[in-house]
């Protein structure tokens, strides 16, 4: 199946990475937002992360220009109406994706291929939200969108061989390596990094060493490009909490299980570079 035009519904972080990556390997892309404010704000986020690939020279200033040209944003689901796959960031409520996924059920071609952007929620409970099951699968990118390599497909136990077949060819055009997981929380590369984040915040917890130190083992100690602490930052406090408690829901195993000083950040509102203040704190 040919895949020209793609559908991204939400243009956060995720969203407008997710959409960047798209249009800069070629492809017509809408990209949805609840009102034109967020939508605005994504779209500059795209700006200027091209502009920064500009500088780094991963592409150049016509190329920016026309990959910006190919982005289409809107405020309208009905706008979907002619995408060949759709990849589906909002937030992290399986009840809001549901309601996306039945909305662009109706909305989109028969052909059309639905897909999460999902890290943990269940890709099965989306697809029977639409009349085409077999079509639904997770696409599972990584932060920065642009430049990590990776997008984990997720299978249910009703994704079609020839859906995968279809996401597998187009995350690879978009110059990712694909590997594939089951529909469990987390899939594969968040059931091992949630663990391993939550347990450095209890080291934290228990004094055993100092945010600095623990960073440090674990960038000079195995070549991590970011150590956990500074990670969750990145990342978000709020979406790591999120994840956890999800991941915990499901498993009951203490080892998803958030930390309370993880909830107390959460509460306080120190939800890392996204608040200016996290583990550490940043300049805006
Ligand atoms: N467009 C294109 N390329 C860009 C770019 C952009 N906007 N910005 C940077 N790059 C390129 C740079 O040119 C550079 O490329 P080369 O290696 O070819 O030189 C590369 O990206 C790295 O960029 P920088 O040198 O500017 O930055 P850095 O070396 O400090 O790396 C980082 C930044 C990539 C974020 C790195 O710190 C890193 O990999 N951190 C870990 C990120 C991570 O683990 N992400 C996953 C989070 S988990 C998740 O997302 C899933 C979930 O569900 C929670």
């Amino acid at each position: 199946m040919e895949i020209k035009k793609v559908g991204v519904v939400g243009c956060g972080l995720m969203g407008s990475g997710i959409t960047e990556t798209c249009a800069r390997s070629g492809y017509s892309v809408v990209v949805s937002e609840i009102n034109q404010e967020l939508l605005n704000k994504g779209m500059s986020a795209m700006k200027s992360s091209m502009e920064t690939g500009v500088k780094k020279g991963k592409l150049t200033e016509p190329d920016k220009d026309t990959a910006l040209g190919r982005i289409k944003g809107t405020t309208k689901m009905e706008d979907f109406r002619d995408c060949d796959l759709v990849i589906e960031a909002v937030i992290e409520n399986l009840e809001e994706k549901k309601r996306v996924f039945a909305t662009l059920d109706k909305i989109c071609p028969q052909h059309a291929i639905l897909t999460s952007n999902t890290s943990c929620l269940s890709i099965l409970d989306m697809a029977m939200a639409t009349k085409r099951p077999e079509k639904v699968i997770g696409m599972h990118f990584f932060n920065p969108v642009p430049v990590m390599r990776l997008v984990e497909i997720v299978k249910t136990i009703l994704s079609s061989d020839e859906t995968i077949s279809a996401a597998k060819a187009f995350s690879e055009s978009l110059g990712k390596a694909v590997i594939f997981a089951k529909d469990a929380p987390g899939f594969i590369v968040n059931r091992l990094l949630i663990p391993y984040l939550l347990d450095a915040i209890r080291m934290l917890e228990a004094g055993i060493a100092t945010r600095e130190d623990i960073d440090q083992g674990m960038g000079l100690g195995c070549n991590h490009p970011m150590g956990p602490l500074t990670l969750l930052d990145f990342v978000g406090l709020d979406t790591t909490y999120f994840i956890a408690c999800a991941m915990y829901e499901e498993f009951k195993d203490p080892l998803f299980a958030p930390p309370s000083l993880l909830k107390k950040m959460v509460t306080a509102g120190k939800l890392g570079r996204k608040s200016g203040k996290g583990f550490y704190e940043y300049k805006k």
